[in-house]
């Protein structure tokens, strides 16, 4: 945990690595031919890019299985692995559902072999990595292992970085079916996200062995930049820690407005079979006094939210194998139609989530976040339903009868829910009409003013559209500009140019209603940060400093990153438009 903190502190620092030649690595195949295997130039990364659609076979479904993080963090080792995948047999986890077994980080030795290849940390693991394969197949479930794409792991230990197609013929040849890619010490790559995960990507399939591929980026907007060319899901958040305020703030990266423009109502629109938002892995069974369990895994079960359990599985209370086996709910959750659930009512502490299922039903989630016992009601016409309906619960897995025009969940007290589902079976329910393209992504040629776009990634502050950070119109230096962004401390925030805009301007600058003395920087990068390809750096601005305008080439971004940074300071991005020529 220390690390990974320590680290989280160093992540924005960058040091941009200019790498360099193409040592053949494109052309060479096979498991053994490490030469080839050990560098890469932008030819490859070219190549990946253009390249390889990810194996539509594979996560049809929200993936479902354990992780070793949440409990165990880094002290992993050969004998409680074996005993997680007997209690996953046991303890009916893998009928359930609960296939790969995921090795996070702390697997691995502290170096690579003298030949260059990973190997498994020999006092953890002394029997190695294709032994701990093949005793998690010979039990009916899946293997899964963690790397990550910078030079090292979140805890220090050999990245992936200049190793990636060795590693995934390493991967292939040890049996492994699900590979977690992190990101720690990514920014040092030089290349951009989508570039990154495309040569996985692409390694992954000349391995020739399909395994999944999941993103792990700490939610820097994969479903933004199409993660879904490249991986079967993506982090849609942060770190998930075994308390609620967490729990919840995972989901709302995924179901509410937290990374994303409200407008959206969530990141529904990005899942689908066999590409999915991750809000991250489960804490059911390790939240304090497990008030909180069954609201949790409801979240992530009406989310379509991959079921990647947690806890110490080899000390399994039944109350918990309860709640993670609960059939019903599980089926919500791998409905075939793969519908991400929605909000269809947010109060704050009071939510409503509908997912339309496959079978003509739909679940319906209605859970009360906050301190009062509360009814909460779900009205038909809201579902896309009317007149008299089935309620089934399906914790209790119990008809509760017929229902006409609404149904009200009673006296739900802190963490209180029904997951119920309503209708019979029969045609398909309407499911949510997705944002039109020219909304939120530069779809026109000419002028397209970022402030009519909603925005698709946001971290810290969300910006005013054509107002200052008071709503007053943006002033600076005593100009008044109808168009722009105005921020207020930090925000960095992602629109989608979709490679479609020629250039990018706007003119930036404190706002006039700003007073302080505090210094604002403004920065543009092409994708994420973690290409740390910098197109603009305003420098430290100040109050009354003169306005600098920004005029860039943006041919070929696909997403660009405006990132604002002044501790309550309020600057704007005025007039920021991008130009796309006929
Ligand atoms: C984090 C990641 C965690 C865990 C950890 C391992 O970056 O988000 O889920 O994998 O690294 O060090």
């Amino acid at each position: 945990m220390k690390l990974r903190d320590s680290y989280r502190t160093i992540m924005f620092v960058f040091i941009v690595i200019v790498f360099g030649v193409c040592i053949n690595s494109c052309s060479s195949e096979g498991v053994n031919n490490q030469a080839g295997e050990m560098s890469f130039g932008l030819s490859a990364v070219q190549e990946a890019v253009s390249g390889n659609a990810v194996d539509n076979k594979l996560a049809l479904t929200p993936p479902m299985g354990w992780n070793s993080w949440n409990i165990f963090e880094a002290d992993i080792d050969e004998k409680k692995i074996r005993q997680t995948a007997d209690a996953m047999v046991d303890s009916g986890m893998r009928d359930a559902g609960y296939i790969y077994l995921v090795l996070d980080d702390g697997w691995m030795a502290k170096s690579r072999d003298s030949d260059g290849y990973l190997v498994a940390d020999p006092n953890k693991f002394p029997s190695g990595m294709k032994a701990i394969g093949d005793y998690i197949h010979s039990k009916g479930l899946k293997f899964g292992i963690y790397e990550d794409r910078g030079h090292l792991t979140c805890q220090q230990l050999p990245g992936s970085f200049k190793h990636e197609q060795a590693d995934m013929n390493t991967f292939a040849r040890w049996g492994v079916d699900y590979i977690k890619m992190d990101s720690c010490f990514a920014e040092n790559n030089g290349r951009l996200s989508t570039e990154d995960y495309a040569i996985y990507r692409k390694y992954i399939t000349k391995a020739g062995r399909p395994m999944v591929l999941s993103i792990s980026d700490f939610g820097n907007g994969a479903w933004a930049w199409g993660g879904e060319d490249m991986a079967q899901l993506w982090r849609t958040s942060g770190d998930i820690y075994p308390w609620m305020d967490s729990v919840y703030h995972c989901a709302d990266t995924s179901g509410g407005d937290r990374s994303i423009h409200p407008a959206f109502n969530g990141l529904w629109q990005f899942a689908g079979p066999g590409h999915w938002n991750d809000p991250d892995m489960l804490q059911v069974g390790n939240l304090k006094n497990g008030i909180g369990n069954k609201a949790h895994f409801s979240l992530w079960c009406i989310l379509a939210a991959p079921l990647m359990a947690g806890n110490d599985l080899r000390s399994l209370s039944d109350s918990v194998r309860k709640i993670l086996t609960a059939p019903e709910v599980i089926q919500v959750n791998q409905d075939p139609r793969g519908i991400q659930g929605y909000k269809v009512y947010d109060s704050g502490d009071h939510e409503v989530y509908n997912k339309p299922l496959q079978d003509g039903t739909t679940a319906v989630l209605l859970l009360n976040k906050g301190p009062k016992p509360v009814d909460i009601t779900i009205d038909w016409d809201k579902i896309g339903l009317s007149g008299r309906q089935k309620v089934r619960d399906l914790w209790a897995q119990k008809d509760l009868g017929y229902y006409t025009d609404s149904y009200t969940a009673g006296d739900l007290t802190r963490h209180g829910l029904m997951l119920i589902k309503v209708g019979s079976p029969g045609p398909l329910l309407a499911g949510p009409a997705p944002m039109s393209p020219d909304k939120y992504m530069v779809t026109k040629n000419g002028t397209t003013y970022l402030s009519d776009l909603y925005y698709i990634w946001k971290h810290g502050n969300a910006p005013k559209s054509d107002k200052n950070f008071n709503n007053n119109p943006i002033t600076i230096n005593g100009i008044t500009y109808n168009k722009g962004l105005g921020c207020k401390s930090n925000s960095k925030i992602m629109y989608k140019l979709n490679n479609k805009a020629d250039r990018f301007k706007a003119v930036v600058g404190l706002d006039d209603s700003y007073s302080g003395s505090g210094q604002g920087r403004f920065r543009v990068y092409n994708e994420d940060l973690f290409g740390n390809r910098v197109l603009f750096d305003s420098g430290r601005m100040s109050k009354g400093s003169s306005v600098k305008n920004v005029d860039l080439d943006v041919k070929g971004v696909k997403c660009l990153l405006l990132v604002f940074e002044g501790k309550n300071v309020f600057g704007n991005w005025a007039n920021a438009h991008a130009i796309a020529k006929d």
